[in-house]
């Protein structure tokens, strides 16, 4: 934000430990040092932080996202939040990349909570000023924030790539109808047809996958999720496919990928020939080997032009050319 007389506050960008790659990153495209801090344990679990130079006045952003471990690096945040708060920031923005919880945005049954309002409430108490997202779980999300919220999507970082491999046999997936908006948006972004699974949650880890609606018949599909969890989704999605007589060559696109429990086996299937992501999520390089097909493309240059583009008040929609028109939210 510019002060009275117009000029930009100096950016500093921080991370906390979830994905130091990714805001090392940033920091190198924007021509900053990655700020100091000291961030550790104590004893009995207590996260401390320690800035190590004045930021007073300053424009920072914390880079974290909110992936597994989900409720420390949540608290890691928050802690951070406070601490440039009351070290005099003049501009404090949270950079979600992956804002964890957002599966939990919406009360399904009765006496449960909507977790996904209550981190937003939490980011905002801690002192945040502004939250940076990409691609929510759902959209509704930026509601929960009376603070400034700017949603951003990988979308056509990861419709670029897909370019680069469709054929017109391909067929888009989407893997269950909450995807359907998301999977579309391909489909018309990569001109193929669109065909839908219906899947039904069983529990936390288990869903049954049941009709499929459009043809898949003999055509190589691209499955489209916003996230990979445990891989019982996609793996499901792939059962079902195969047995519709879909081509054993399957490609899996999605923003997130977080490849927790027993992923890697669930997405070791031969029929799945490539997995794509990006680095919203930290993919270490022991589940990148064990998965062996897995292509990350990197959403830095979109958070680094979105955090030069925020620190000198200029558009953030503009970024996405005529992309907004046809944006999920
Ligand atoms: C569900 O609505 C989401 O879009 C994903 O399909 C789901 O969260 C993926 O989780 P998992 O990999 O554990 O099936």
């Amino acid at each position: 934000m510019g002060d009275v007389m117009g000029n930009c506050r100096q950016i500093a960008i921080y991370s906390g430990t979830a994905n130091i790659e990714l805001a090392e990153a940033i920091a190198a495209r924007l021509g900053e040092p990655l700020g100091r801090r000291e961030l550790r344990r104590f004893p009995d679990g207590e996260t401390h932080v320690q800035i190590e130079q004045s930021i007073r006045g300053r424009d920072i952003y914390i880079v974290q996202p909110t992936s597994p471990p989900v409720n420390e690096n949540l608290v890691e945040l928050l802690i951070m939040i406070d601490a440039f708060h009351r070290a005099s920031a003049g501009q404090i923005t949270a950079v979600l990349p992956y804002y964890g919880y957002a599966r939990q945005e919406k009360k399904s049954t009765g006496r449960e909570p909507i977790s996904a309002r209550l981190v937003a409430d939490l980011i905002a108490t801690a002192g945040a000023d502004r939250v940076v997202a990409i691609d929510l779980h759902a959209p509704a999300i930026q509601g929960f924030f009376s603070i400034w919220m700017d949603h951003l999507t990988a979308v056509p970082i990861l419709a670029g790539y897909l370019r680069t491999v469709r054929s017109a046999d391909d067929v888009i997936v989407a893997p269950d109808t909450g995807r359907v908006k998301l999977a579309d948006l391909y489909a018309r972004s990569l001109g193929l047809p669109l065909a839908v699974l219906y899947k039904r949650r069983l529990g936390p880890q288990q869903t049954e996958t049941g009709a499929v609606v459009g043809e898949v018949g003999g055509r190589r599909p691209i499955i489209i999720d916003d996230m990979i969890s445990t891989g019982t989704t996609v793996q499901r999605a792939v059962e079902t496919l195969l047995t519709a007589g879909a081509a054993p060559d399957v490609i899996v696109a999605a923003t997130h990928g977080l490849f927790v429990d027993e992923a890697v086996q669930r997405l070791s299937a031969p029929a799945i020939k490539e997995i794509i992501v990006t680095d919203t999520v930290h993919v270490p390089a022991t589940i990148r080997a064990a998965l062996g097909r897995v292509t990350v493309l990197s959403v830095a240059p979109l958070l680094a032009e979105t955090i030069r583009r925020l620190n000198r008040n200029e558009s953030i929609s503009a970024l996405f050319g005529s992309f907004p028109d046809h944006h999920p939210v």
